[in-house]
């Protein structure tokens, strides 16, 4: 069968994004292809990060996946920087990556800016990272969010320059962005991407908040005066809060158009918390049961490790083998 690889930061919590724009196609996706999902620790690293809290944010990322619904008999669910050949990779392509590559990285001149004098290597590297995240798994697709786009881009340069330069030995990937949900929208501004980083919580329904929390953030959402709703590109927050309200519902676009038409925010608000909360309550309640499950978790996890291990090894060692390093005796 087909590979699939993708993951996710443990930074705070995965938010209605992060579920909307991947979590929830590697969900449909798990039935079709061999599937390898990563909670990525070591990109988490790149910014200052407390140690207590990354460990705890890596475990409650793992139990999120499963509790969205990743099959552990299924897909192979691990932590990033429990198989070495990640970061060992990361220094084969560091040595075949141009500077100038990554120096047009649209994320890490974003973060970059934020963090002034903090910026560390491991920042401007982070594509290399995640690069070596990819390859080493051979996936056909990897299915991420509209924001992953450059990055995947990146991944697909350096395995070419890879088989230019090496000889035809890595697959190179294609990405799978599907157009509903790549890109959800902060509730207070519509111009900018819900994201783990935004300092307002306001901005971001978190996975695990509680029902009255999420009802809160969307009666706070920022809206605009035009009575009756519509998908409209002049107005981001109404096609924002729509958009999440049809995936969630599974309407289709023009029914929630139909039914909205006339309503104003005060009436469409209460129904779209309703059905958030009622979409979120067995999420939040399987990852309550996997988090009271002593042991649970870390055996998935350990399990996921070897697995990875088995198939990160035999791409790791092809790598070596091409550059020229010598084979330990
Ligand atoms: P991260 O942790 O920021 O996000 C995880 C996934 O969620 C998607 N996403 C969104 N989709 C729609 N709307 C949003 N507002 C939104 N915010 C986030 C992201 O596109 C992503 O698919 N660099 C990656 C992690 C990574 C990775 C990998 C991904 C490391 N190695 C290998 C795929 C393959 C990141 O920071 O994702």
């Amino acid at each position: 069968p087909k590979r699939i690889l993708s993951g996710a930061q443990p930074t705070g919590q995965l938010h209605l994004g992060n579920y909307l724009g991947a979590v929830r196609n590697w969900v449909s996706e798990q039935r079709q292809y061999d599937s390898y999902f990563c909670v990525v620790d070591l990109h988490a690293l790149t910014v200052p990060q407390e140690a207590a809290e990354l460990r705890a944010a890596t475990r409650r990322t793992a139990a999120l996946y499963l509790a969205c619904g990743i099959d552990p008999e299924r897909s192979t669910v691990f932590v990033q920087s429990h198989v070495s050949a990640h970061t060992e990779l990361t220094w084969l392509f560091n040595c075949l990556t141009p500077i100038n590559w990554l120096e047009r990285m649209i994320q890490f001149k974003e973060k970059a800016i934020k963090l002034g004098e903090e910026v560390g290597i491991g920042l401007f590297d982070y594509p290399v990272l995640q690069a070596a995240d990819i390859l080493l798994y051979e996936p056909h697709l990897v299915p991420v969010g509209e924001d992953q786009r450059q990055h995947l881009e990146l991944t697909r340069d350096i395995a070419r320059r890879f088989n230019d330069r090496y000889g035809e030995s890595l697959r190179v990937p294609e990405m799978l962005i599907r157009k509903e949900g790549a890109r959800v929208m902060s509730l207070q501004d519509g111009s900018s991407k819900m994201s783990k980083s935004d300092p307002s919580d306001l901005s971001r329904l978190n996975l695990l908040d509680a029902p009255e929390k999420l009802r809160d953030k969307i009666k706070r959402a920022k809206s605009d005066a035009v009575m009756g709703l519509q998908f409209d590109p002049a107005r981001p927050e109404c096609t924002n809060l729509l958009t999440i309200y049809q995936l969630l519902s599974g309407e289709s676009p023009e029914a929630v158009e139909a039914r909205f038409a006339d309503a104003g925010f005060g009436r469409f608000k209460p129904i779209l918390a309703d059905l958030v909360i009622e979409y979120l309550r067995p999420i939040r309640e399987r990852y309550d049961a996997i988090a009271g499950e002593s042991g649970y978790l870390e055996g998935i996890l350990r399990e996921g490790a070897l697995r990875a291990s088995k198939v990160a090894g035999l791409t790791l060692e092809r790598i070596r083998d091409r550059m020229g390093l010598l084979p330990p005796f």
